[in-house]
């Protein structure tokens, strides 16, 4: 199928965020808490893999896309991805050194993705990207509306690293979705693969976490009451999971969930270094 409406002006701004890596970082950095701790240690250890798979996965389509609009937005696509990849490697590094599985997880994601890559159509991969940009997207704007979480990150540094990585998966949050409309469109396989991504997503994660939280005796004493906080967590909320499974909707598209005003805010934010 291909899509017929041409796709809206986005601007999609490649930004070095110049991140000092080398601060001193506390172990539990989000809200001093060991699974908010984990949990963002373990989303950061998945993205420099995760985001080099959906480079490829996008790229492998580039000549065939053949709005000039979608063109452009899959080049600034690209760019934010690279450099969200670098900037992520050098905190996982970080966060390596303060004892977090960083780079085992880094390994094994990477080896997962590249039996996808070899093993499955270059439909189904860009449909994964696909569904997997919806997570981010569902999740940075989750951080990007709530002034407590972000508030929750022990120094300037990590908050500035999220929350300019959240503007960024916000402004891209289409592209991945408009290629697939445009080169395959199916709507079974869409909906598919986004099952098993959820699987896949929610297995890597709750593995990850619990390996990370196994290896940190600091927090065993203290895990009944940090589980038990998540109730609060950002990211499990009702509303997190009802735009998540949005995407399952015949006739669903990113750009439903409007973000546009939220955009306007946060590009000022950054531009005027508050970006934090
Ligand atoms: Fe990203
Ligand atoms: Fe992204």
């Amino acid at each position: 199928m291909t899509t017929t409406t041409p796709i809206p002006s986005r601007d999609i701004t490649v930004r070095r965020p110049g991140i000092d890596h080398e601060q001193p970082l506390p172990k539990h950095f989000v809200a001093d808490d060991p699974m908010r701790s984990h949990i963002a240690a373990m989303l950061s250890s998945v993205f420099p893999e995760g985001e080099d798979f959906f480079v490829r996965s996008v790229r492998a389509y580039r000549d065939r896309i053949d709005d000039p609009e979608l063109s452009k937005q899959v080049k600034g696509f690209i760019g934010q991805e690279a450099i969200h990849g670098r900037e992520h490697r050098d905190f996982n590094d970080q966060l390596a050194e303060l004892g977090y599985p960083t780079l085992g997880v880094d390994r094994l994601v990477k080896r997962f993705l590249a039996f996808l890559h070899k093993t499955t159509p270059k439909s189904h991969q860009l449909a994964v990207t696909a569904a997997l940009e919806h997570y981010t997207a569902t999740l940075a704007e989750a951080l990007l509306r709530d002034d407590a979480a972000r508030a929750e990150f022990a120094t300037d540094e990590v908050r500035a690293l999220f929350t300019w990585h959240a503007l960024e998966e916000t402004e891209h949050k289409s592209v991945a979705f408009d290629v697939y409309e445009e080169v395959s469109g199916n709507h079974v396989e869409r909906v598919a693969t986004m099952f098993a991504v959820h699987f896949a997503f929610l297995a890597i994660m709750t593995g990850a976490v619990t390996v990370s939280v196994a290896q940190d005796r600091s927090a065993w004493r203290r895990l009944p009451k940090s589980l038990l906080g998540l109730r609060t967590h950002p990211f499990f909320q009702r509303d997190v999971i009802t735009r998540l499974l949005d995407y399952n909707r015949k006739g669903f598209h990113p750009d439903d969930h409007d973000t546009v005003e939220l955009l306007e805010e946060w590009r000022a934010r950054y531009e005027a270094g508050i970006a934090a």
